[in-house]
């Protein structure tokens, strides 16, 4: 993989949502990532951390509090409305639910062939588009004349990557998008992810709360918590040589087959701070066994502990 070239950076990036009395909720919280072509990185961590929001803010579906978004070199964050939309097509997003991805008033031809008209393509075009997906996916062409409300989740969702995949894109950003469906299933479409990077060319940012779904996918992991990347490293590195104490904790609450014995270390203590609370130090040193005093009283920097490995932590030297 080059990592002379990038196809997606992100810098700073934040996401504060307004509360009552003039509080913060602090949902995406000065994360920064670079990713390259043909990569697939997993975000991954506990519901509520900011993985959602953070797909969101990078299509440009949300305005980001501070921060910036790079796709291919241009500022996305600078872009008026008028210059966002070429790149639109370039980068698409499949959500965690295909039940509620189709309209159930049309049938999946109609759904299909409105994006196609969207992204400017012919009835030709669009209906030769579609055959080319299909046949990559593996769908069969009667699934065009039927509701959705007749189809599985496992074929819906192939539907809802087929329909990301219409305007060509170069990133998707797929966000939970096997968490609804039976685990036989959720392996049928790691492997077509797989095959489409090939196929397609796609680079993907794979959210997840699944750390055994993200070390099988993705080729670089971020570890997200509160808001914030504790911890980025090459897949097999994240696993074998992790280095942060949550990452450490999301690895050891996975049952292991290769485990003989007990889990090696203990779930963390207490329960996640709410993101509406002011964490001057390490958002996790409340709930680690091995927090120092410093821990709590100030933000760690990031530090590189080895090429490509990423770390907030204090007690990595
Ligand atoms: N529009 C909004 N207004 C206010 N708060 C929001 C909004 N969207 C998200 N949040 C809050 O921001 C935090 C992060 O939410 P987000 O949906 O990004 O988390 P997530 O990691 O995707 O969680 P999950 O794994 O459950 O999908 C949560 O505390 C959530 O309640
Ligand atoms: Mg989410």
């Amino acid at each position: 993989m080059s990592n002379t070239e990038t196809l997606l950076e992100v810098r700073g990036l934040k996401k504060h949502f307004p509360l009552s009395r003039g509080r913060l909720l602090r949902a995406v919280d000065d994360v920064s990532f670079r990713v390259y072509p043909r990569e697939i990185l997993g975000i991954v961590g506990e519901s509520g951390c900011g993985k959602s929001t953070l797909g969101r803010l990078i299509l440009r579906l949300m305005e980001p509090t501070a921060g910036r978004v790079f796709f291919k070199g241009a500022e996305i964050t600078a872009l008026g409305r008028h210059r966002l939309s070429p790149i639109r097509g370039a980068m698409q997003m499949v959500f965690q639910n295909p039940f509620g991805s189709f309209n159930p008033r049309i049938q999946i031809a109609g759904a299909l062939m409105e994006v196609c008209r969207y992204y400017g393509m012919s009835r030709e075009a669009g209906a030769e588009r579609i055959a080319a997906l299909f046949a990559d996916i593996g769908l069969s062409g009667d699934l065009l004349n039927r509701w959705p409300q007749e189809l599985s989740g496992g074929q819906l969702q192939r539907l809802a990557i087929t329909r990301a995949l219409l305007s060509d894109p170069a990133l998707l950003v797929a966000d939970e998008p096997l968490s609804a469906l039976d685990v036989s299933v959720q392996a049928q479409l790691l492997n077509l992810l797989l095959d489409l990077r090939e196929s397609r060319n796609l680079t993907m940012l794979f959210i997840s709360h699944d750390m055994t779904v993200v070390e099988y996918l993705c080729d670089r992991v971020a570890v997200m918590y509160l808001g914030q990347l504790v911890e980025t490293a090459p897949a097999g590195e994240l696993f074998s040589r992790t280095l942060h104490p949550y990452t450490r904790s999301l690895i050891s609450a996975v049952p292991r087959l290769d485990a003989a014995g007990e889990r090696e270390r203990p779930a963390p203590k207490g329960e996640t701070p709410s993101p509406a609370e002011e964490i001057p130090g390490c958002p996790f040193a409340s709930r680690c066994s091995s927090a120092e005093p410093r821990c709590l009283r100030e933000r760690p920097p990031v530090k590189e502990a080895a090429p490509g490995h990423l770390v907030r932590c204090f007690l990595v030297s």
